[in-house]
């Protein structure tokens, strides 16, 4: 054992934070943001009979962005609002109870209770906890890794993932027709029916110097598309052109970021975005992405349909699992 949890941490730091927590200046947030600025992620109305516009508004943030939020996605604000409560209560729990569900540190998975995912290049600590385990689909759930108290975590994450697969059919199809592909091709690029939903709860607790550290250092998602609910404190920033933007806290809706997979299946249209997370000095961000992934040992590279003399592939193609494992070695693609 032995593994410091963030949670704790924050509670015996009132003024200052660890050494270990502060960014360079090059990552600071206080530094880095773009102040005052119109620029928004944009909102998409998914609830909208006339498709082609959908798909055009999706093609445009997917483009230019590689992320932005869906109002009227058609899973329940109650399910939604339930899923928050029950991984919330989780994060509240004792130390112990906690423990009980944390990643072994020499296993392969991913899943579990944890403090640390990457290795970061300048040895910086990020301000989080996190939880992880799959929620679709049922032959991938390992329910060790799923809290028992509270006795309602189960049902409403089963009830979470049930009422996914609508908005994740409507945005693989955008994609797909976007790009001059058939309705499903997209989909079926990324397993189908296999596709494998991994949640991430994101705990981070009040940090005394929001302005020195970071919740999640800039990244971008290995995922095919990631479908992230936070709490109501802001903290997500994405950047667009060299520039950091704070993405605005919408209660009800849905932000979604597009992740390599997507990219490379594109062959570059669609750009997979570069984000980070901020923390808050009063109050605790919660954050619940769920990583829609190809199963580890699909191939994945541009479509074929998109890819000929004139536009050669720009990305090799690779197994899901293999090309993680490149990422997250830092070994060269
Ligand atoms: C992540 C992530 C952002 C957030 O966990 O991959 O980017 O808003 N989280 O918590
Ligand atoms: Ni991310």
């Amino acid at each position: 054992m032995g593994v410091e949890r963030v949670q704790e941490i924050a509670n015996f730091s009132k003024e200052t934070i660890p050494e270990e927590f502060i960014r360079t200046t090059y990552e600071q947030p206080a530094l880095t943001t773009v102040q005052g600025t119109v620029l928004e992620v944009p909102v998409i109305d998914l609830s909208d009979p006339d498709e082609e516009k959908v798909v055009r508004a999706i093609v445009d943030a997917s483009s230019n962005w590689g992320m932005f939020q869906v109002v009227n996605h058609g899973i329940p604000h109650e399910t939604v609002r339930k899923l928050k409560e029950v991984g919330k209560a989780f994060f509240e729990l004792q130390p112990h109870e906690k423990e009980a569900y944390a990643k072994s540190p020499g296993s392969e998975s991913i899943e579990g209770y944890g403090t640390k995912l990457q290795r970061e290049v300048e040895g910086k600590k990020a301000w989080v906890d996190h939880l992880f385990h799959k929620i679709w689909p049922p032959s991938e759930i390992n329910y060790q890794f799923w809290p028992k108290n509270p006795p309602s975590y189960r049902k409403n994450n089963e009830e979470y993932a049930k009422h996914m697969h609508g908005v994740v059919d409507k945005l693989f199809r955008c994609l797909s027709l976007g790009l001059g592909l058939e309705g499903n091709e997209m989909k079926e690029a990324m397993g189908g029916d296999n596709m494998v939903y991994l949640l991430k709860i994101n705990y981070y607790p009040q940090c005394p110097r929001p302005d020195l550290a970071l919740g999640v250092p800039a990244h971008t998602d290995m995922s095919a598309i990631t479908i992230l609910v936070p709490n109501d404190v802001q903290g997500l920033q994405a950047c667009k052109d060299d520039h950091w933007y704070d993405v605005e806290y919408i209660p009800n809706a849905l932000i979604v970021h597009i992740g390599d997979q997507v990219e490379i299946v594109s062959n570059g249209k669609y750009k997979s975005v570069l984000h980070r997370a901020k923390v808050n000095k009063e109050k605790t961000r919660i954050s619940w992405p769920v990583f829609v992934e190809p199963p580890s040992d699909l191939e994945v590279g541009p479509h074929p349909k998109l890819v000929n003399e004139a536009n050669p592939p720009k990305f090799e193609s690779k197994k899901y699992s293999q090309y993680c494992f490149c990422k997250l070695n830092k070994t060269p693609k």
